[in-house]
């Protein structure tokens, strides 16, 4: 038997034993990324994790980031221990796990991002069995990941079933972003882009219709346009004080984008649910 089977049929195994035990329904796993850094994906995701939970949803963030740790920072919280403590069967996912504001959950990924590519089966079935746990407990789990093109990002684009893209009115991130999605394009899946530091409504469709028409003619995919953030100066202010401006500031310009995204995901969800699914992350993460 190859390397592959095995793994398909561990995968197999563990998810017909959850099948069997308690869940019944998968979680919608969306992998949040951009062509250029800086463009704003933590405040993004953390931001989005928690207007989702305010909508009662159950939110689990995967800090899948290999550089600094910016969705702590953001959120304010100190992990000690990440997903290398499952790796290396050290802790369960229940230990690792942080709880944020309105019961959103935070998982370090930590160097064990670095490891996922070359674990041993056993490794491989613990982290699955792990993976399982919260696709019981979380709606929706978003993971937040490194800018660019590497290996790590990319495999983790390219299994989970939803990628938002984010980018902002700056022509770098804009032909970086193109870049990325003609990476990705080849899977089946639905790319999202959310535009960041908006000056106008005007100017974000303007950036959206760009990259649309580019992907378009180009590549021959669709893209989604999921919404857009304006540029908002409470947005840094949060990030000084280690609040997530969704919640320091819930009037503000940016929490309305953030909002309105939300809403669309969720609207979104009960158009495509048959695609977004976690037990099809696992197999294709494994692949
Ligand atoms: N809507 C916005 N309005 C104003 N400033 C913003 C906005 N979004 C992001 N920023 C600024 O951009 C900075 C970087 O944001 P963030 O850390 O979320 O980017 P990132 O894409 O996760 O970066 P990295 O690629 O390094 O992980 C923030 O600290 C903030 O100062
Ligand atoms: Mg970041």
């Amino acid at each position: 038997m190859d390397q592959a089977q095995k793994l398909r049929d561990i995968v197999k195994d563990v998810r017909e034993e959850a099948v069997n035990s308690t869940y019944t329904k998968d979680s919608h796993v969306i992998t949040v990324s951009s062509g250029k850094g800086g463009v704003g994906k933590t405040n993004f995701t953390v931001n989005l994790g928690i207007a989702l939970s305010k909508q009662g949803k159950r939110v689990t963030i995967i800090d899948a980031d290999l550089g600094l740790a910016n969705v702590d920072v953001i959120l304010g919280i100190i992990p000690k221990y990440t997903l290398s403590h499952i790796v290396k069967n050290e802790k369960s996912i229940e230990e690792i796990m942080i709880e944020g504001p309105y019961g959103l959950k935070v998982i370090s990924g930590g160097s064990g991002m670095l490891d996922l590519v070359n674990l041993r089966e056993d490794q491989i079935e613990s982290l699955i069995h792990s993976f399982d746990k919260l696709n019981e407990i979380s709606d929706y789990i978003l993971i937040d990941t490194g800018a660019g093109l590497s290996k790590s990002v990319l495999s983790f684009i390219k299994a989970a079933s939803d990628v938002v893209v984010v980018i902002t009115p700056d022509p770098t991130s804009i032909t970086d972003a193109y870049a990325l999605i003609k990476n990705i394009s080849e899977e089946e899946k639905h790319i999202n882009l959310v535009i960041n530091r908006v000056e106008s409504s005007k100017e974000g469709a303007e950036v959206f219709g760009k990259l649309e028409r580019a992907a378009k003619k180009f590549l021959e995919i669709k893209l989604n346009n999921l919404g857009y953030v304006y540029e908002d100066n409470n947005v840094k202010k949060s990030v000084r004080s280690q609040r997530p401006f969704c919640l320091e500031y819930p009037n503000s310009i940016a929490t309305k984008g953030i909002e309105l995204i939300a809403y669309n995901l969720v609207n979104k969800e009960n158009k495509a649910a048959s695609v977004n699914k976690f037990s099809l992350f696992i197999n294709k993460l494994f692949r």
